[in-house]
């Protein structure tokens, strides 16, 4: 009987290659304990069983140095003319799907006022819930497009996008609506993992009582989220002062760990009211923002898997304080980087600059902050075991994701501050 040869492709061409191999936690400096290597070629696979809904048919089966894999039988060669490769990069944070914008309010900010006071005034937020809610998801899904297509611009390949901005059951199952059609806009291309975020304020209906709205959200709206046919692995929350505090974060969790969704917060933006402590002991997969943690939520963290997701651009764009990036790494903690793209306090979909700042102004090395979009990114999506099935590497036997870099090496990816696009589309396997 003749067996069928499984499917193979040949990359030839690759002038660079980052595995990101090495200890995923910890002080890293030095690019070849995270498995820089020379030119080279790779041997591509048919994923036997992708398993569902992840787009990467591809497993990585070999690398040798420029033609090494000559002589292997395969069907197809690709030549990628010099570009280097990294494992994909994964901005684990955004809020991209919106409508509207808050340019106004940013000038306002830069004349003196702060965030907090204009939101108290009925702006933040609830301006972009005002237009979103009278957004519909073809309007949503048109509004988000050329934000998606600048972040593979520059580079990101997976994404992480929180509903949040509709803050009723059919504005908030609209967004989710506009985050399906985008991923099937985008797929091959660029991945899409919603997060169910209805707890990101109490909207003005329910301002005398948002214990009923947090009601609302368990009772009403993250069921019909999760009966809408989309998939929705996580559920987020905003524990702050003014928006939901620890107990109320501890319903919606439970409520969320019921349909099936891992849990996500974010915390320490402004002020610490207990969230890094709290979802710790919740098991969360990832903590978020993180500008004001101190000494114990950093202990806490490092004692955990959870991943702190540090947001360089919003401390930029606020005028804020960075998240004690360097701290976190020292005390070894998981650490990403993400953008947090929202029209309020990170208008940017610039994952690369987000690298730099964490850089510049975290004081992460060069190889943390890599290591912050990729396996800290595939990381605060789940790694292994959630929706990605992957772990943020480039390994023998993985799914085959990259991102693909017209630059001489990674470095350069650093000192070229600001620099324009560098990230290349990947041709398409099919
Ligand atoms: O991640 N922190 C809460 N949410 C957003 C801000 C959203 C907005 O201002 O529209 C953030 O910073
Ligand atoms: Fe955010």
């Amino acid at each position: 009987m003749i067996q069928a040869q499984p499917e193979r492709l040949r990359l030839t061409g690759v002038g660079w290659l980052l595995t990101g191999d090495g200890p995923e936690r910890g002080p890293v400096r030095d690019w070849h304990a995270l498995g820089l290597r020379g030119p080279c070629e790779l041997l591509l696979g048919r994923s036997p069983r992708p398993p569902a809904g992840v787009q990467a048919p591809w497993i990585l089966a070999g690398i040798a140095d420029p033609g090494g894999f000559s002589a292997t039988p395969t069907q197809r060669t690709v030549d990628l003319g010099g570009l280097g490769l990294t494992p994909a990069w994964v901005d684990a944070h955004t809020h991209a799907v919106f409508a509207g914008d808050r340019a106004a309010e940013f000038n306002q900010r830069l004349a003196g006022r702060s965030y907090a006071e204009i939101a108290a005034e009925g702006g933040g937020i609830l301006r972009t819930m005002q237009a979103t809610r009278a957004a519909s998801v073809h309007e949503l899904v048109a509004a988000a497009t050329p934000r998606l297509r600048e972040m593979m611009d520059w580079g990101c390949r997976v994404v992480e996008i929180k509903t949040g901005y509709g803050l009723d059951g059919a504005s908030e199952v609209r967004l989710l609506r506009a985050i399906g059609r985008l991923a099937q806009q985008f797929a091959g291309a660029l991945q899409i993992i919603a997060t169910a975020m209805p707890a990101h304020a109490v909207p003005p209906e329910f301002k005398a009582d948002p214990d009923r709205y947090v009601s609302v959200v368990c009772e009403e709206i993250l069921p019909a989220m999760a009966a809408e046919g989309v998939p929705c692995p996580f559920v987020d929350v905003f524990v702050e002062g003014g928006y939901f505090n620890v107990a109320q974060a501890d319903r919606i969790a439970d409520a969320g760990a019921a349909l099936g969704m891992a849990l996500k917060a974010h915390v320490d933006e402004f002020a610490d009211i207990g969230g890094v402590r709290w979802a710790v002991a919740r098991g969360a997969t990832s903590v978020e923002h993180l500008l004001v943690s101190g000494p114990a939520a950093i202990a806490a963290l490092a004692a955990s898997d959870t991943v702190a997701v540090c947001l360089p651009l919003t401390s930029v764009f606020l005028r804020e304080g960075y998240a004690p990036m360097r701290a976190m790494v020292d005390a070894g903690c998981r650490v990403a980087v993400a953008t947090d793209c929202n029209p309020g306090s990170a208008m940017s979909t610039n994952l690369h600059l987000a690298m730099q700042l964490a850089v510049l102004g975290g004081h992460l090395t060069p190889q943390e902050a890599m290591r912050g979009v990729t396996r800290g990114g595939a990381a605060a999506l789940g790694g292994d075991a959630g929706p990605l099935a992957w772990d943020g590497r480039l390994r023998i036997g993985g799914a085959f994701r990259a991102t693909a870099l017209a630059i001489d090496g990674p470095d350069r990816l650093f000192y070229e501050l600001g620099a324009p696009p560098r990230a290349r589309p990947l041709p398409h396997f099919g």
